[in-house]
Order: C-alpha cells, then sequence, then structure tokens
C-alpha cells in the first residue's frame, strides 16, 4: 500500500473527522488518529480519557485495536491530528512498532496542512522485541 500525497491527506482528514469525538474532558487535549492499513481500509481511535486519569488510552492505541479487532496487522501509514501536531507517546510507537515500519503523519487540528512526516521507526530506534 502506497501513502500517495492523496491518501495521506484523506488519512488527515479521517483522523480530524474522529477527533470530534474524542473523550478528553480533563486534559481538554483532543486528538483523532486514522490508520491506513495494507488492505487500504481505514480505522480511527480517540483519546478515551477517565475519571481514574492513568486508565486514559492514547487516540493511537484506540486505532491499532479497532484495526486489529478487524484482522488488520500491517500498517502504511498512522495520521495524528491534535492541537499543535502532537507528536506520538511512546507507549503508543512502541504498539504501533509491534505491526511494522509505517509512516507517521501528524497534523495541526488548526491547520491541517501543517504537519510532520516521519518513519515510525526513526521515532523509535531499538523498539523492544522479544
Ligand atoms: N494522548 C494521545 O491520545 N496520544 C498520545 O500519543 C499522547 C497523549 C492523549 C492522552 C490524554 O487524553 C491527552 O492526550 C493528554 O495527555
Amino acid at each position: 500500500m502506497k501513502l500517495t500525497a492523496q491518501r495521506a491527506q484523506r488519512l488527515v482528514a479521517a483522523a480530524a473527522a474522529a477527533r470530534k469525538h474524542a473523550h478528553a474532558p480533563y486534559s481538554k487535549f483532543r486528538i483523532g488518529a486514522a490508520l491506513l492499513a495494507s488492505s487500504g481500509r481505514i480505522y480511527t481511535g480517540v483519546n478515551v480519557e477517565n475519571a481514574s486519569y492513568g486508565l486514559t488510552i492514547c487516540a493511537e492505541r484506540v486505532a491499532a485495536g479497532n484495526a486489529v479487532s478487524a484482522g488488520e496487522r500491517r500498517f502504511a501509514a498512522v495520521a495524528i491530528v491534535s492541537p499543535g501536531a502532537a507528536m506520538p507517546c511512546g507507549a503508543c510507537r512502541q504498539v504501533l512498532a509491534e505491526f511494522g515500519d509505517c509512516t507517521v503523519i501528524c497534523a495541526d487540528a488548526r491547520r491541517l496542512g501543517q504537519m510532520s512526516v516521519e518513519p515510525l521507526s526513526g521515532l523509535l530506534p531499538h523498539m523492544f522485541r522479544i
């Protein structure tokens, strides 16, 4: 699955649309994620916060769970939309890396065109493996 500019744009749009459903009443930091699987399908996720703060789940991991539960195992790219185009946390990098390298697109929620694009392997060198 080649990540064309059009596919990247669609992925960012899917993450931005999903972000509307983020449950972030505590941090108010809303994040939407969209994964492009090798099948060509897109799976989304949002951050799901909890009153017991530590139970919060990141948007990327929700998207990965959605994709894996649909039978997907390979991802071409993930788009993450948040204020200021935040990068994925270390835990999410490790979870995504479980399924191989992919392109990570981080876009600013207020200006979707403002984005960084880099390989996951560059963001997580020496991932944990057993
Ligand atoms: N968050 C994500 O959804 N993804 C990340 O990679 C890092 C942080 C969420 C968790 C929490 O709901 C909010 O951002 C602020 O930390």
